[in-house]
């Protein structure tokens, strides 16, 4: 019904009475009503009017699985791509999927995600904010320590597809986030299941905020968004075509083998290279200069000391960023 009545307000060219659209769809006017609601409630603007009806003045943001698969026609990942109104974590739901035997290639990307997770246990806020949310199923024949790099050529993919997309000079805060200057635009959460030494499956969530206007208070002087960085907001289903499109390439080649230019390319994009940086690694405070990233994707920092030490995970600060 509400399909209908959306139908019917697009092809208005003024106000819809209330009494024209239960005339026509057979339903009350408190019907029409409820269904009005409903679809403001998920962006549609409508404006209501007494005596005049119903406008329909503006259409949501939201993404266009049709498109996307479109522009994606021939590539292995996202096929197929779901898209969903809400869900608890995308990473939630193709866990959920790929228990069950979903295929590696599959995205799910959702409008809203209402208990999205971040690294470290942390929350990642999934209103209907202009966020993109969306996790890629993937079952490589990999190792299980293998896994990290897939986060950063993930990340890699990311970087390149915003300065493809926006010319916004993206950058790389190792291991896995991408910032703008000093803020973080995208965090990236990868989680897998394995068994001895065989990974059953890969989950690479990512999350980019692309038209968020505001960010809640703690995080609001270290988080940024693709349209507070240009002045006006982007096409969302354009811009997760362009980041799935470039993640195919980026993945396709790192499962070949990854090039020198490749990892050259990705340290000239790393933020982290050449700053103070401390780690946290097994409870010790680790400081030094962070000096590259290696083809492995491990940072290697040299401490006060001259001593030059691989670090493979843990939380970094960088200084001057975050
Ligand atoms: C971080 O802490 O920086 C990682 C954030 C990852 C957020 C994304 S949003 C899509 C996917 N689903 C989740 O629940 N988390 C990831």
């Amino acid at each position: 019904m509400q399909t209908k009545i959306l139908s019917a307000l697009k092809e208005a060219d003024d106000y819809l009475s209330g009494e024209a659209l239960s005339e026509q769809l057979g339903i009350t006017r408190s019907a029409v009503w409820k269904h009005i609601n409903k679809l403001k409630s998920e962006g549609y603007n409508i404006d209501s009017v007494r005596n005049r009806g119903y406008k329909l003045t503006a259409l949501p943001d939201l993404l266009d699985s049709d498109r996307i698969a479109k522009a994606l026609d021939g590539y292995t990942i996202a096929r197929p791509l779901v898209i969903l109104k809400t869900v608890d974590s995308t990473n939630e739901e193709l866990k959920r999927r790929a228990q069950q035997g979903a295929a590696e290639g599959l995205v799910v990307a959702s409008e809203e995600q209402t208990a999205g997770k971040g690294r470290f246990g942390r929350q990642w806020c999934g209103g209907r904010d202009g966020g993109l949310y969306f996790s890629l199923l993937l079952r490589p024949d990999l190792p299980p320590s293998d896994i990290a790099s897939i986060t950063l050529a993930a990340g890699y993919a990311v970087c390149l597809a915003v300065r493809e997309f926006t010319g916004l000079p993206a950058q790389i805060k190792w291991p896995n986030d991408i910032i703008i200057g000093r803020k973080k635009l995208c965090g990236i959460l990868t989680e897998m299941a394995a068994q001895s030494d065989k990974v059953d499956y890969v989950i690479v969530g990512i999350g980019i905020n692309v038209n968020n206007e505001t960010f809640p208070e703690v995080i609001a002087d270290k988080a940024t968004s693709l349209a507070l960085e240009a002045g006006h907001t982007w096409d969302r289903s354009d811009f997760l075509s362009c980041v799935l499109r470039i993640l195919n390439k980026v993945l396709s080649n790192f499962f070949i083998s990854l090039s020198m230019e490749d990892v050259e390319h990705f340290n000239s994009l790393c933020a982290t290279i050449g700053r103070e940086v401390t780690v946290q690694r097994n409870g010790q405070t680790i400081t030094g200069t962070a000096v590259t990233v290696s083809a492995t994707g491990e940072l290697i920092i040299r401490t006060s000391e001259g001593r030059e030490l691989t670090v493979s995970s843990g939380e970094v600060t960088v200084q001057g960023i975050y």
